[in-house]
């Protein structure tokens, strides 16, 4: 957090109030923080109210044992009964869950809560004939159809847990999750479409099983109709055992503390942290944040142009919005496919009210130009929502007067995979939205800005964000693992959770996030760790050490710039750190993590500049892939490397 950061938004002085007519029919009024400040408690049983429990909770919030949560102890609920069947009960069969859009024009699907209902218990029973058993993990490796939502909720309809991994890692990336927490079924496609072109997906799960000698099914759902290998005894074809299933499926209530999910983040350490989010506080927190910050209403279209593999899209297009009964898009590709107006044609078309996207996003519209946007109608856009990283004033603004039109309220949501839910936000009806502030914690959330020492700063000061009371849809532990989920959130701080995010208060106490503080990247809003892009980086048989730093990237908020040395070996054998061991090496990364690891630059070094404790000083690394004045080298062991590596750099560009 340079002072230069600080003082530059303090001369943010727009502000934007609500639109009068939203502020008067708000679903969440100002009231709403007193009576959550003064019981938060008891504003969280009463949002717990928006869900259909077969046993009513006995206690709240059960903190005895801290910082392992229990909330709504003693309640028992299904999930995929609060999601879809309660609302065909109430007589909204016929309403849309989804506008399903796929990538090729033309190929889109309206999805009613009946028919979903159907599906998810054709799916629940096709699941128990093949073994799945309440607790049981199931990986879910899919693009962006139908069958993936229905496959989630089937899972949740059984207990059996799911662990939805991103349609673009890699095999082993998925192969590590998959061993991380045991699934034994694997549900997947063929592929799916992306940028006009069949891609596939079934190969990357046949190359992970190789080493996941455990999972003994593989459902597969027919998407592209590519060809595909086929392992006899293990694959299953979606059609065969889903669709002739019994539409007939009697869900069971489960504790409130029942594993719903496993979701996997970076985290500073090269292994991905399984982040484990339970039944109860999860449905709460979502179903309440998406209706308050969303204000949403029966008619409203709502969409979040997110992968289903990222936590935005469990929490805000499956959960919340499900759990609210909402109508929803849901679209398969990419903003440019076929053409750059995709999305503003998909609104336009569904008549979408409320958008949730990234900044990163945003920028990429900002580029391509504003002419793109007002060739369609996005005059049904009332609120529209950002989330993944720090929006920059100008890209808010953009957003607010070419998409929103310069009256829907631009949404800021600071939240995290261990969230769950949206943390900080401005309430759309309430605050007067400042660009580039995601403003305060929503009611029943605290949340403070401490500094070393965790204390409390000043109005006008930064430091570390912190959460200092439970919230419902808090992640319970890691995986297997709660020394770490210890260690990780709430060692730093006693009794905070310490979320990662440097930040500052304005004067009006108002929330600035000004990225994370330790060595995670975030790049087009996604969390990827430097560890394990080092490791991917090191694997490969020429490369010695290797250190990679997030850089300002103006497109992807940060990119990943990767600094290596190269063995002896591969240098005498000829091997000229030329472009192509240079786009070796980021196909390296890609093919280990997935194409949103590689690097952006990677730069052949003799040395790196290390502390005397053999530490990478990454800052001053970062000061070379951000091109700026290198910073403090008194603490290095040997203060001349800098100016070596500099060096070796610009002789370098001489040669090219
Ligand atoms: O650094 C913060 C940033 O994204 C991190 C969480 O990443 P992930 O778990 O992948 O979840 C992303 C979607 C919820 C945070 O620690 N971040 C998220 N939202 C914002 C943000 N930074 C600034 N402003 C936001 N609105």
């Amino acid at each position: 957090m340079s002072e230069e950061t600080l003082s530059n938004l303090l001369h943010e002085n727009r502000r934007f109030e609500p639109p009068a007519d939203l502020a008067a029919n708000a679903n969440a009024k100002a009231d709403v923080y007193d009576f959550a400040d003064s019981d938060p408690l008891g504003f969280w049983e009463q949002a717990a109210e928006r869900l259909t429990w077969d046993t009513k909770w006995e206690r709240v919030l059960d903190w005895d044992n801290a910082p392992f949560a229990k909330w709504y102890v003693g309640g028992k609920l299904n999930a995929a009964y609060n999601c879809v069947d309660r609302h065909v009960e109430a007589g909204h069969g016929d309403r849309v869950a989804y506008h399903w859009v796929g990538e090729p024009e033309d190929d889109t699907r309206d999805i009613t809560y009946a028919e979903l209902k159907d599906m998810v218990c054709q799916a629940a029973n096709a699941l128990t004939d093949l073994g799945v058993k309440t607790g049981d993990r199931v990986a879910i490796y899919m693009p962006m159809i139908p069958e993936t939502v229905v496959a989630m909720l089937a899972c949740a309809r059984l207990g059996a847990p799911h662990t939805v991994v991103f349609g673009g890692f890699s095999a082993t990336a998925l192969r590590d999750r998959v061993q991380d927490c045991d699934a034994r079924v694997v549900i997947t496609s063929d592929g799916g479409y992306r940028r006009g072109a069949a891609a596939a997906l079934k190969p990357a799960v046949d190359e992970a099983l190789e080493q996941c000698p455990d999972v003994r099914t593989v459902l597969v759902v027919r998407r592209t109709g590519q060809d595909i290998a086929w392992t006899e005894g293990r694959d299953v074809w979606w059609h065969d055992v889903v669709d002739g299933a019994s539409k007939d499926h009697k869900p069971e209530a489960f504790d409130s503390e029942h594993p719903l999910y496993v979701m996997y983040t970076s985290g500073t350490t090269g292994k991905p942290k399984g982040i484990l989010h339970t039944t109860g506080g999860y449905l709460v927190g979502t179903a309440w944040t998406h209706w308050a910050v969303f204000d949403l209403k029966d008619d409203d279209i709502f969409w979040t142009a997110a992968d289903i593999g990222w936590v935005t899209g469990h929490s805000y297009i499956v959960y919340g919005p499900l759990a609210n009964g909402t109508t929803s898009v849901m679209y398969e590709g990419t903003p440019d496919t076929p053409h750059k107006g995709r999305w503003w044609e998909i609104i336009q078309n569904n008549k979408v009210t409320l958008l949730y996207c990234a900044p990163t996003v945003i920028r990429t519209f900002m580029k391509w130009g504003a002419e793109i946007p007002a060739k369609f109608d996005l005059s049904t856009l009332r609120i529209i929502g950002s989330v993944g990283e720090p929006i920059n004033p100008e890209a808010y603004i953009w957003y607010r007067e070419n998409i929103g039109a310069g009256r829907a309220p631009v949404v800021d949501t600071w939240w995290q995979t261990e969230t769950g839910m949206t943390m900080i936000s401005p309430l759309p009806g309430v605050t007067a939205g400042k660009p580039g502030s995601a403003m305060k914690a929503l009611p029943g959330v605290s949340a403070l800005v401490v500094d070393d020492e965790g204390n409390a700063v000043k109005p006008g000061s930064g430091g570390y964000l912190v959460l200092t009371e439970p919230w419902p849809a808090m992640l319970r532990t890691i995986w297997g693992d709660d020394e770490r989920y210890i260690d990780t959130y709430w060692r730093r701080f006693e009794g905070k959770y310490f979320a990662g995010d440097g930040a500052k208060l304005d004067e009006d106490g108002d929330i600035w996030l000004l990225g994370r503080v330790d060595d995670v990247m975030n790049v087009s809003g996604h969390r990827l760790s430097t560890t394990e892009i080092e490791s991917a980086l090191v694997s490969h048989p020429t490369v010695a050490e290797a250190a990679v730093v997030g850089a300002n990237d103006p497109d992807t908020g940060q990119a990943v710039n990767a600094f290596v040395i190269l063995r002896e070996s591969a240098l005498s054998e000829g091997g000229e750190a030329g472009e192509d061991m240079i786009a070796e090496l980021r196909n390296h990364v890609s093919k280990e993590i997935g194409p949103i690891a590689k690097p952006k630059s990677i730069l052949v070094v003799s040395e790196l500049p290390k502390t005397r404790s053999g530490k990478i000083m990454r800052r001053l690394l970062r000061d070379i892939a951000e091109n700026r004045q290198v910073g403090d080298v008194t603490t290095l062991a040997d203060s001349a490397v800098m100016d070596r590596i500099k060096e070796g750099i610009a002789a370098g560009k001489e040669d090219e």
